[in-house]
């Protein structure tokens, strides 16, 4: 190296050569941790599990509604909590306000809880994604009788659009292609678009998103006509997107996370035109069939995708915001950027890559 520059650019050179090894793995390699906040609030994920417990004790279905928003969460700019802003800074509708969301999602009230909780405790730690996450975590657990671990340090986003959720959501007029298509573009397969589907073994559909596509169906022989029949008797005619009128989308069993939904598909028991098109492909009808035989390989699989889609996109150490309140973004002036700084969120710390 030539050494005729001057100390003090020789030494500035330095600190920037420094600063540059410093920044690039935080931008390149920072990961999701199990664990995250263990030391910088060790109860985060307990207070997140009081507050869905104590929402599912109200209302079941709840459990339900989180899952579905944790994914429409990461659906769409990645698992930032962009779909839980009810004001977009930049403008225009959000999110929420888009079809596939409203009026649909449900469970925005219990992320609030658990976030108030969570402030009370250890103040612009806990991100609104990582909270979402975990309350679809605890939503399975207590559906499913399973547990996992989640890798956390998501940071929020500070943008939501509706547009992006009308491009990116998978809709229930979708052919197996589509939805393949849509999946594959998040970096998940088609068998773990089987898989995650399979997630319609609890919850609710509203008429609008079933009765007209499921004309079509009964013309195609493609449903059962008693079912068909039973959903004309439940839906006013008049059905629009606000129409509140639902039904359960595993008749069978529509509480508990079961591979009862893989059972219905075979019986032309499935309620929307995208889970019926799970057995119309080649590709994806032998993963339908195998999920109805073995249960416990559905699980697995199952938890598998549901971290691995909680992987997609995410912001990580001095990425984004901890927002303070999960329905708007910080206001500038109260910048959580200094928690990079903290125990919890630090370079050394992302770098400690969690395998599960
Ligand atoms: C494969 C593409 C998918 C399509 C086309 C789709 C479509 C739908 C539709 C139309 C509804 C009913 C909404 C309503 O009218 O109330 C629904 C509900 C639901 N979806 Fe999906 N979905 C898909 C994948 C997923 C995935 C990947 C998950 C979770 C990992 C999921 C979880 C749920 C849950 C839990 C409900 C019930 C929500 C509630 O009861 O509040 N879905 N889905
Ligand atoms: C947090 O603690 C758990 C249990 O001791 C451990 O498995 C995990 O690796 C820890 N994570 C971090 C990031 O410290
Ligand atoms: C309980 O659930 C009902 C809907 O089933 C909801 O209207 C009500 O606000 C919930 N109450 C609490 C305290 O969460
Ligand atoms: C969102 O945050 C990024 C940086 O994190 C910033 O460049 C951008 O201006 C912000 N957008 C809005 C609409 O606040
Ligand atoms: C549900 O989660 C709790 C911890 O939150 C765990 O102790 C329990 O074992 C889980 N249930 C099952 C069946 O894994
Ligand atoms: C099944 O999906 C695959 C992948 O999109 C596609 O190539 C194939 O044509 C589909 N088959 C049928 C029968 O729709
Ligand atoms: C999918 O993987 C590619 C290659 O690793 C990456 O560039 C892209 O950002 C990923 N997309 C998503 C949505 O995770
Ligand atoms: C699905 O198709 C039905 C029947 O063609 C149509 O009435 C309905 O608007 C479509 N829904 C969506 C979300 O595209
Ligand atoms: C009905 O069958 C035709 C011909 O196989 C197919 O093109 C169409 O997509 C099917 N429609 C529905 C709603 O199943
Ligand atoms: C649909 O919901 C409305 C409002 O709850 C209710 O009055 C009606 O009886 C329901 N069923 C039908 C077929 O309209
Ligand atoms: C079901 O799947 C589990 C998990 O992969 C496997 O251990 C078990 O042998 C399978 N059971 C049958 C009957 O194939
Ligand atoms: C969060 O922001 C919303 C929208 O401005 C507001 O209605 C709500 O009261 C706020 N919640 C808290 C806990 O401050």
């Amino acid at each position: 190296m030539r050494m005729t520059t001057s100390s003090s650019v020789g030494a500035g050179l330095v600190v920037l050569v420094a600063t540059v090894c410093l920044l690039l793995p935080a931008a390149t390699r920072a990961q999701l941790q199990v664990g995250f906040y263990n030391t910088s609030c060790p109860n985060a994920e307990a207070l997140v599990r009081q507050a869905v417990a104590a929402a599912f004790a109200n209302n079941s279905g709840i459990a339900a509604g989180l899952i579905r928003l944790h994914f429409h969460d990461c659906f769409v700019r990645g698992c930032d909590a962009s779909v839980l802003l009810s004001v977009n800074p930049g403008g225009g509708k959000t999110e929420r306000e888009a079809p596939p969301n409203n009026p649909s999602l449900r469970g925005f009230e219990v992320v609030d809880a658990a976030k108030a909780a969570i402030e009370r405790s250890c103040p612009r730690t806990v991100s609104c994604a990582d909270i979402l996450a975990f309350a679809a975590r605890d939503s399975v657990n207590l559906t499913g009788n399973v547990f996992y671990q989640v890798p956390a340090g998501r940071r929020d986003g500070n943008v939501s659009k509706e547009g992006d959720a009308l491009k990116n959501l998978p809709g229930p007029n979708n052919t197996a292609t589509g939805l393949i298509d849509g999946f594959a573009a998040k970096n998940l397969t088609a068998e773990e678009m089987v898989v995650l589907s399979g997630s319609h073994t609890i919850g609710r559909s509203h008429c609008d998103s079933f009765l007209f596509k499921n004309r079509e169906r009964l013309a195609n022989g493609t449903i059962s006509p008693a079912y068909q029949a039973l959903l004309e008797a439940l839906c006013p005619p008049t059905t629009n997107q606000f129409t509140p009128n639902t039904t359960e989308i595993d008749l069978s069993t529509p509480t508990v996370l079961d591979n009862n939904y893989y059972k219905l598909l075979p019986l032309n028991l499935g309620l929307h035109f995208s889970d019926d098109q799970l057995i119309r492909n080649a590709t994806t009808a032998p993963n339908v069939a195998a999920f109805a035989a073995n249960e416990t390989l559905w699980k697995e699989k199952f938890i598998s995708a549901m971290i691995k889609m909680g992987r997609i996109e995410v912001n990580t150490g001095a990425q984004g915001e901890v927002r303070l309140n999960c329905s708007i973004v910080n206001a500038p002036s109260s910048s959580t950027g200094i928690e990079m700084l903290l125990p919890g969120t630090s370079d050394d710390r992302a770098d400690e890559v969690a395998t599960s």
